[in-house]
């Protein structure tokens, strides 16, 4: 099995940024981590983060030829603006799931709406690093049971 993690815009800076919104652990500290309970597993895992739209719609749109079977996705600010990121997942058809590492229902309005919830196999929001853990579990149990 092999899963691509894909991280938007601004979580590079993690563990640096509003700390108090979203934890002090590091990018890199999450998908090492992830990493591991992939491996774990027996899992292949792909982690990317990009600043832009078109690097995300990319990784998506080729995510299918590189063997993959499901995605696990924190669209950052993206999630509330991009019809786009919305259009090349229902193009590849692949389970996802949504993480968000803060509740962003508990946030400002602009927060409350995604553009991929209602076509996600699920969303996790508000459990910080550990949701991309539980996403990992879920995107396993989900795919071996298709
Ligand atoms: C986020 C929530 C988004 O609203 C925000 O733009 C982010 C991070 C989260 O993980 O909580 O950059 O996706």
């Amino acid at each position: 099995t092999r899963l691509l993690v894909l991280h938007g815009p601004n979580l590079n800076m993690l563990g640096v940024r509003e700390p108090g919104l979203y934890g002090s652990s590091s990018l890199e500290a999450i998908n090492t981590r992830l990493e591991a309970v992939a491996h774990a597993a027996g899992v292949t895992l792909e982690c990317r983060q990009s600043n832009a739209e078109h690097d995300l719609v990319d990784a998506i749109q080729q995510a299918p030829a590189h063997g993959v079977d499901g995605i696990i996705i924190n669209p950052a600010a993206f999630t509330h603006t991009s019809v786009a990121l919305r259009d090349a997942l229902l193009a590849v058809g692949l389970p996802f799931i949504e993480v968000h590492l803060s509740n962003i229902h508990a946030r400002e309005a602009f927060r409350q709406h995604s553009y991929l919830s209602d076509i996600a196999t699920g969303v996790i929001a508000g459990l910080g690093p550990m949701g991309y853990e539980l996403a990992l579990t879920a995107l396993l149990e989900t795919i071996e049971r298709n």
